[in-house]
């Protein structure tokens, strides 16, 4: 059975967090976040408002804007998070019970800024192997939840927000060959520790806050996504010429800018929301989807490479037709 996207949905918090927000919390300044990252601002989820609210609201929106369709029938939920209200109940089943779905199973999965394009590869498998018909995917975060802002080399990155696809049958293929991968010997340059002080017998900081090693990780994300979209390019028969969109994971407008100088693409073929929504880790793919429709950059027909990749470190990729 082949699948598509049949709608895309996204919600970002009201609260827009400039730059010079940090300017008297750490050292740093605009010109700094704007040059090193692409960055101007990001969003904040409020103090009561967490993962799951965006998640709820994200697919309200994916119906107000879609009004051929409905959650009739919705069968798997799988969330993309790492900063879940909590680890259980999973973020799938509180959306399940607020729009009263019935027979819907439910999962989180944490792949970290990897999630949503993961939640994909897994929904086309459950409607490939006929056990499943209408699937909802998400990424969704509410990093400033779990932001150290003492560390000035990380909190100006992150920024909260969802997005949400509806995946369902269809008579043509449009959510094509994909690649997954990982890791884990990076496991201690990118983490959100809980219990634990160690990751691979390394000590690692416990106190419930995101620590990167920017340096390490924006090295191996250069190199291994441009592989990666090269890889993806071989085992999909398309040339870089046939795709007409890349959405890399907005992590870094620099990193983005290196991978498409690597691979040879034009840097207005990559789509981004890192500009106006920080690193949304899980969110950041389908934030970038929804400012490209809305601009009219991805029409119909279009074929679009995703590729996530953060925290284990972990990756995933596919190529769709909008
Ligand atoms: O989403 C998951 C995957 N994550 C990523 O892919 C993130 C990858 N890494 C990055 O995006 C970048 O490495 C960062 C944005 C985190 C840092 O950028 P960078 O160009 O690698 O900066 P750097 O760490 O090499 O630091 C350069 C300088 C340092 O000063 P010195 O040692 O040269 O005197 C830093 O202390 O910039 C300093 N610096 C800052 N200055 C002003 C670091 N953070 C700041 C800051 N404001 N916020």
């Amino acid at each position: 059975m082949n699948s598509q996207i049949s709608a895309i949905g996204v919600y970002a918090p009201s609260t827009i967090i400039p730059n010079d927000w940090f300017a008297d919390k750490i050292e740093t300044n605009n010109e700094w976040i704007i040059s090193r990252t692409g960055i101007k601002e990001r969003r904040f989820s409020e103090p009561d408002e967490f993962t799951s609210d965006l998640c709820i609201k994200a697919v309200k929106n994916l119906l107000a804007e879609n009004p051929g369709i409905n959650l009739d029938g919705v069968d798997f939920i799988v969330v993309g998070t790492t900063s879940a209200d909590q680890v259980m109940p999973s973020m799938a089943t509180r959306i399940q019970n607020y729009f009263n779905l019935p027979n819907t199973g439910c999962i989180d999965i944490m792949a970290a800024c990897a999630g949503f394009v993961y939640g994909l590869v897994l929904a086309k498998g459950l409607i490939a192997a006929g056990t499943h018909k209408k699937v909802l995917v998400l990424g969704a975060e509410a990093l400033s939840k779990f932001t150290d802002f003492t560390d000035r080399t990380s909190c100006i990155l992150f920024g909260d927000g969802a997005g949400v696809a509806l995946v369902e049958p269809s008579d043509k293929s449009k959510i094509f060959n994909c690649v997954t991968g990982s890791d884990g010997a990076y496991g201690k340059d990118l983490y959100l520790s809980q219990h634990a002080s160690v990751v691979n017998n390394e000590e690692i900081v416990a106190n419930g806050k995101i620590h990167q090693n920017g340096k390490v990780v924006f090295k191996w994300a250069v190199r291994t996504m441009s592989q990666k979209i090269n890889e993806l390019l071989a085992i999909n028969h398309l040339t870089l010429e046939q795709l007409d969109w890349v959405i890399l994971h907005s992590a870094n407008l620099r990193i983005i800018e290196a991978v498409a100088s690597e691979i040879g693409a034009p840097l207005d073929k990559m789509l981004t929301s890192i500009e106006f929504f920080g690193n949304t880790s899980s969110a950041s793919i389908p934030l970038a989807w929804d400012i490209a429709t809305k601009s009219g950059k991805i029409k119909p027909g279009n074929k679009i490479l995703l590729l996530g990749f953060g925290g284990g470190l972990t990756y995933a990729g596919v190529v769709v037709e909008a």
